[in-house]
């Protein structure tokens, strides 16, 4: 639909930037905090983008108070963090560290006082190592009630004053790279595990929103999805079959779990006609029904195009491009389900990621329209090589034109009906991009740290600082 007129941003929409513990903190070791995954699989040679570590990340963990004041000049509305659960249990379960809490309670103070809304992440990535080596993290069962209780924990700490709620942020990438790809931890190439950690994961999720009823009844709850609206490749119908096939198996198939309880049926029989679906046992749709979101969190980068794949000789797994060198990255596939294909209308990045503002409105009518929930983008923004011009200045007009065309395909998302709460761009400040190093760049605020030479870690306001503070003051109409 074409508007000859948008509707306004509502009053109360939540203009914020989003962030994750591993990418910010540093002080890995500090204060009593565990290990996690992530601090043990960044030390074996050639995981990460040379070495790249976030033993120090930008610190946040030091500099929060910085940080925080940075937000507050911009006018932030709401600031999205996650949570280690290792600062919190140090082992994963048993005994709580009290100093990890009052980090996070510092931090979440420091916020209110400054006006800006807490939106924390229970589990961005980084598990307790303890865990994968007792029994596997989320390989094993036993994980339902390790999170539930670390999560318990969180509601009944904070649940007076964080009233935002993500649980688990992109199970679909975290379970990806961990247990298809191996590029993340625990590194394993295994698709029957993958569809059962997967299974463990729901469970997890659906039993810590069950709690959340409990502990903070005046909270919103929801998951971060990581979604690419899948587009066919032509008109022709085998394409269009690769692009649903795409979309039930990379998307509904968390989804529907998150809004219904329920798997998508073709995908369903396709997983166990091959023996990969997972193993159910009684009571687990049950619980899955319990976890209702009260929003569906979106975390939206690109589309990715599929067409047919044939059976025989048909394209397998691709590869990712962490280097910035454009076009690095190798398309990827099922044979006789899909394959992804470079859609030649788009634009890329330096890592190869599509630019496609309006497959954002897209992915927020779709899931308008399938599940009647209410959105919160929890990320959406751009990768990219800064260069700090002389006297400090960063002219990052290319972030700018990227978010402020997914504004405007929000706006019109809006009108066409979606209902908003609010809009988290990627990332507050710059921050460590897991497997890209320092040199993939997300934020308003510009870090020194680099994987090598001068690293002071001054913070630096980019010109995209000064502008979104503009489109905050003026809910969205300067832009
Ligand atoms: C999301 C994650 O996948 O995308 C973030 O939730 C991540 O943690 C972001 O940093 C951007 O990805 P990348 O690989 O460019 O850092």
């Amino acid at each position: 639909m074409l508007h000859k007129e948008l509707k306004p941003f509502p009053k109360s929409f939540l203009w914020g930037a989003a962030s994750a513990a591993y990418q910010v903190e540093g002080a890995w070791d500090v204060d009593g905090k565990g290990v996690s995954n992530w601090d043990q699989f960044v030390r074996i040679p050639g995981k990460t983008f040379k070495g790249t570590t976030g033993d120090v990340a930008v610190d946040h963990y030091h500099r929060y108070k910085e940080d925080v004041q940075l937000m507050a000049e911009m006018g932030m509305k709401a600031y999205r963090f996650s949570v280690a659960w290792t600062r919190i249990f140090p082992n994963g379960k048993g005994v709580l560290n009290e100093k990890g809490i009052e980090f996070y309670s510092n931090l979440i103070n420091e916020l209110k006082e400054n006006n800006i809304e807490p939106v924390l992440t229970l589990y961005h990535w980084d598990l307790p190592q303890t865990l994968q080596d007792e029994y596997g993290g989320w390989e094993s069962r036993k994980i339902v009630e390790d999170f539930t209780n670390y999560s318990v924990e969180l509601f009944k700490r904070f649940g007076d004053r964080v009233k935002y709620w993500v649980s688990l942020n992109e199970q679909n990438i975290f379970t990806m790279l961990g247990y298809q790809m191996a590029a993340h931890p625990p590194g394993v190439k295994d698709d029957k595990l993958f569809y059962q950690v997967n299974h463990h994961a729901n469970l997890a999720n659906a039993s810590v929103i069950k709690e959340f009823r409990k502990y903070v009844p005046d909270g919103k709850i929801g998951p971060s999805f990581a979604y690419s609206p899948a587009y066919p490749y032509t008109s022709h119908p085998k394409d269009i079959l690769a692009a649903e096939n795409a979309e039930e198996l990379r998307n509904h198939w968390w989804m529907d779990i998150y809004a219904w309880g329920q798997y998508p049926k073709s995908a369903w029989t396709y997983l166990e006609n091959k023996g990969l679906a997972p193993i159910v046992e009684e009571g687990d749709f049950e619980l899955l029904k319990h976890g209702k979101p009260d929003f569906m969190g979106l975390n939206y980068y690109q589309t990715t195009t599929f067409e047919e794949n044939s059976i025989k000789g048909g394209v397998g797994a691709g590869e990712m491009n962490t280097t910035g060198k454009k076009g690095t990255s190798k398309d990827t596939g099922i044979p006789g389900v899909y394959k992804t294909v470079e859609n030649p209308n788009l634009e890329k990045t330096d890592w190869d990621w599509n630019i496609d503002p309006n497959g954002l409105r897209i992915a927020l009518r779709r899931i308008t329209n399938r599940y009647h929930l209410p959105i919160l983008i929890s990320e959406n923004g751009l990768g990219a090589f800064d260069k700090v011009e002389d006297g400090d200045v960063i002219n990052d007009d290319y972030r700018i034109d990227f978010i402020r065309t997914h504004i405007n395909a929000i706006q019109e998302a809006i009108t066409d009906g979606v209902e908003m709460l609010g809009y988290c761009v990627w990332s507050f400040t710059d921050l460590l991009s897991w497997l890209n190093g320092f040199q993939k760049r997300y934020g308003f605020v510009y870090i020194n740290q680099h994987e090598e030479g001068n690293h002071d870690l001054r913070r630096i306001k980019k010109k995209s600082f000064y502008w979104y503070k503009e489109v905050i003051e003026s809910n969205g109409e300067k832009r």
